[in-house]
């Protein structure tokens, strides 16, 4: 990886560090949106219904930081095992915790040590035993292949400094017939990269975003089929909250892992 991009990793990293300290004592955090720079639209709120919010601890509510709600579209069955990209605080892998069952396994994956330790300390409070926290990237997934039935992931993968390392990965640790269920901000194809990065910063899951027809070819490169995305409701001005959905075919064997699409949002950190 380039130096730029691991500038850029670091920045996402520092920032999302710091809204977990800021969960962990309480104060609301909404990085991936308003909040920390005051200059982009709060994208998280309104996602979960109250039921699901009232019966997780605070701090996982607080921390949420995503943009929609992946398990609306995951389906998640009684004894799956799903796997979680940038889980954070842990609200989603708590939810699919339930969903899943005792027999049922469910995997938070996360770069930042401090959203680490208050997700595992949201999962000890909420008591779930079918949960395990991983540290580690999204572009090299500490999992072997064919491992998860669904991946789910909340405002993370416009992140990514490599997404096709990340459509890869995916592709890789999902089970043949396995499904991804991934909440996003995607942008409107006649965006450029200058105009994306106008409209709000890498680390607040806006300049980063993907184009749909760049998220989409991305999927398919990597093998995915049935690919869905749906916008839900306007992140920021021709850009997009939506809803990922695709499966891997049941045929596949391996990852083609030919990372033939390039994030074209920001040339500074992404060459
Ligand atoms: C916007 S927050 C979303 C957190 C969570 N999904 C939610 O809905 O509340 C992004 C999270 O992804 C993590 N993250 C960002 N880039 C990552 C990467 N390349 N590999 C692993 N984790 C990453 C951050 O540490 C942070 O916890």
């Amino acid at each position: 990886m380039g130096e730029q991009a691991q500038d850029v990793r670091e920045q996402v990293r520092e920032r999302y560090a710091a809204a977990a300290v800021r969960a962990s004592t309480r104060a609301a955090a909404s990085c991936c949106g308003g909040g920390c720079s005051g200059e982009v639209p709060d994208l998280t709120g309104g996602w979960y219904d109250e039921v699901e919010r009232s019966s997780l601890p605070e701090e996982a509510v607080l921390a949420s930081l995503g943009c929609g709600n992946p398990l609306a579209v995951a389906e998640l069955r009684e004894g799956e095992t799903v796997l979680d990209l940038g889980s954070g605080g842990g609200i989603d892998v708590l939810l699919s915790a339930r969903r899943v069952g005792p027999a049922g396994k469910v995997y938070g994956l996360d770069m930042t040590e401090e959203m680490l330790a208050l997700a595992q300390a949201n999962a000890d409070k909420a008591g779930a035993t079918n949960v395990d926290f991983l540290k580690g990237h999204i572009e090299a997934i500490p999992l072997p292949a064919d491992r998860v039935d669904v991946i789910i992931s909340n405002c993370v993968i416009n992140l990514s400094v490599d997404k096709p390392a990340v459509f890869a990965e995916m592709f890789r640790v999902l089970k043949p017939g396995g499904r991804l269920g991934i909440s996003d901000v995607v942008a409107e194809d006649q965006l450029t990269a200058a105009e994306r990065a106008e409209r709000g910063e890498y680390t607040a899951c806006i300049a980063g975003a993907l184009l749909f027809a760049e998220y989409r070819a991305g999927l398919a490169e990597a093998g995915f089929t049935g690919i869905e995305i749906t916008p839900t409701h306007e992140a920021a001005e021709n850009m997009h909250s939506a809803i990922v959905r695709a499966t891997k075919p049941h045929e596949a064997v391996a990852s083609r892992a030919l990372p033939l699409v390039t994030n074209s949002t920001s040339g500074e950190c992404c060459g």
